[in-house]
């Protein structure tokens, strides 16, 4: 295989070496296109532009494969828990049985959040959305370690790293607090990662809470399934904001509003919604399938198909078992339970859909466990920045690291008006 691409532009010919990862993917260089012809390259989303080397996470969406360091979902899901999964993604190699425990007392001296931090909950009006709350909350922690967060540092990144691990689950339950009314609950420094976070979550300080072993476990898989997923649209903003040698709080601050919206982190959000829509016509699930087939109905199956994934999503059939157990144990006779099951049966087995590779996703499943989990909608993606903040952690500081790293600065095809003469006002 050739290890030089060539482009032709008019008369002049542009060589750009060939990069080939380890999977065999390959990517042709034009890192100095602009240099040598003036041109530049157009790509909408960037979905033909590999804007990183990177060794962490590796996907193969046509074989539904999501690897983290080389180490299989499927692996991770069954035999690791959430704050081992982070220090693989962070540094890089399973720890040892003293490197994990190290991390996680790292970890977990840092879970409270400083006292004056309070009075900032209370400022934000009890419907706030506690996304704003988690990404403002985020961006806050960053006042008090002013001193401590220089980029260029390894001991602050070090710090900065246990502090965020630490205080984003509190600074999540804090704000669901807020918008219920509760009393905020402190973390329990003997739980772990999953479980303390439940108790901040759910417990009250007028009766005992007793974490629920099964929901702990779902929660540590559910986690893990969301740690890392290479170069999304939040991970993307993170280098990118990142890559102005801001600090560490700043730029995943900045991905949680990335998270936020509906094309990403809210989508599990509209499983439900249209779960319960399906509800409201009296369980016709017939008619929405029969919507999402018309071409000329802009309407489609809300947790089906994926960009990456042309193939099952690997997480969504780990999680598909742990959603049943929770959902048997938890959820009752909740008839969106039953119009869920019937969906994924009916379109399993439907040839629009098998022929279009088009299979439940990811979030089909955890929209389904937020809501036996008796989650408010508006949790949910903050269920999943928490879940991703170890991969945005390990992104940020392979963007660091590396060589190759220049600031974020991508070029445009201008298409505006070409130059014009300034008209005074009266003339207009
Ligand atoms: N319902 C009905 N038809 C669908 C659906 C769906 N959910 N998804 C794709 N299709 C159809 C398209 O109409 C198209 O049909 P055609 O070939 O006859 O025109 C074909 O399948 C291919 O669809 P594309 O839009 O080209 O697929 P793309 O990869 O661009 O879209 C996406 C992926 C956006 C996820 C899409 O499947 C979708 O909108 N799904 C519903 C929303 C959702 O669940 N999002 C969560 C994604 S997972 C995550 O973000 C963690």
């Amino acid at each position: 295989m050739s290890d030089h691409a060539r482009i032709e532009l008019d008369d002049q010919a542009y060589e750009g070496r060939m990069i080939e990862g380890s999977e065999g993917e390959r990517a042709v260089d034009i890192s100095s296109l602009r240099n040598e012809t003036g041109a530049v390259t157009y790509d909408p989303g960037y979905a033909n532009t590999g804007s990183v080397q990177s060794s962490i996470t590796y996907i193969d969406g046509d074989n539904g494969i999501l690897r983290h360091r080389g180490y299989a979902i499927e692996d991770l899901a069954k035999h690791s828990d959430f704050v081992e999964t982070s220090y693989l993604l962070i540094y890089g190699e399973l720890p040892t049985q003293a490197q994990v425990t190290n991390f996680r007392e790292s970890i977990t001296k840092h879970t409270l959040l400083r006292e004056d931090m309070r009075p900032f909950f209370d400022a934000f009006p009890p419907e706030a959305h506690p996304m704003a709350i988690l990404s403002a909350g985020t961006l806050a922690l960053s006042t008090f370690y002013q001193n401590h967060y220089d980029p260029s540092n390894p001991d602050d990144v070090e710090i900065s790293t246990y502090r965020l691990m630490a205080k984003l689950p509190t600074v999540a339950a804090f704000a669901y607090k807020r918008s219920i009314g509760q009393p905020y609950i402190y973390p329990r420094n003997d739980l772990k990662f999953a479980a303390n976070f439940l108790h901040m979550m759910f417990a009250v300080p007028s009766e005992p809470y007793e974490i629920d072993p099964d929901l702990a476990r779902a929660l540590t898989e559910l986690l893990i399934l969301h740690a890392d997923h290479e170069q999304n649209c939040s991970t993307s903003a993170v280098r990118l904001i990142g890559s102005s040698q801001v600090n560490l709080f700043a730029a995943v601050s900045g991905g949680i509003n990335a998270l936020w919206g509906p094309l990403h982190g809210g989508a599990n959000q509209q499983v439900v919604e249209m779960l319960a829509g399906i509800q409201e016509a009296e369980g016709d699930t017939k008619e929405f399938i029969r919507r999402a087939k018309d071409k000329d109905d802009p309407f489609r199956l809300m947790g089906f198909g994926h960009r990456v994934y042309k193939n099952y999503d690997p997480r969504a059939r780990i999680i598909k078992d742990t959603a049943d157990r929770v959902i048997s144990k938890l959820a009752g006779n909740d008839p969106l339970f039953e119009i869920a099951q019937e969906l994924e049966e009916t379109v399993l087995s439907d040839d629009y859909f098998i022929e279009r590779k088009l299979y439940p996703n990811v979030d089909f499943y955890s929209g389904l466990i937020y809501r036996a989990m008796n989650l408010p909608l508006n949790m949910y993606p903050v269920l999943f920045a928490l879940g991703r903040l170890p991969g945005w952690i390990a992104q940020w500081r392979e963007m660091s690291q590396d060589p190759d790293r220049r600031i974020g600065r991508p070029r445009q095809i201008y298409t505006g008006p070409t130059a014009r003469n300034y008209v005074p006002i009266e003339n207009r």
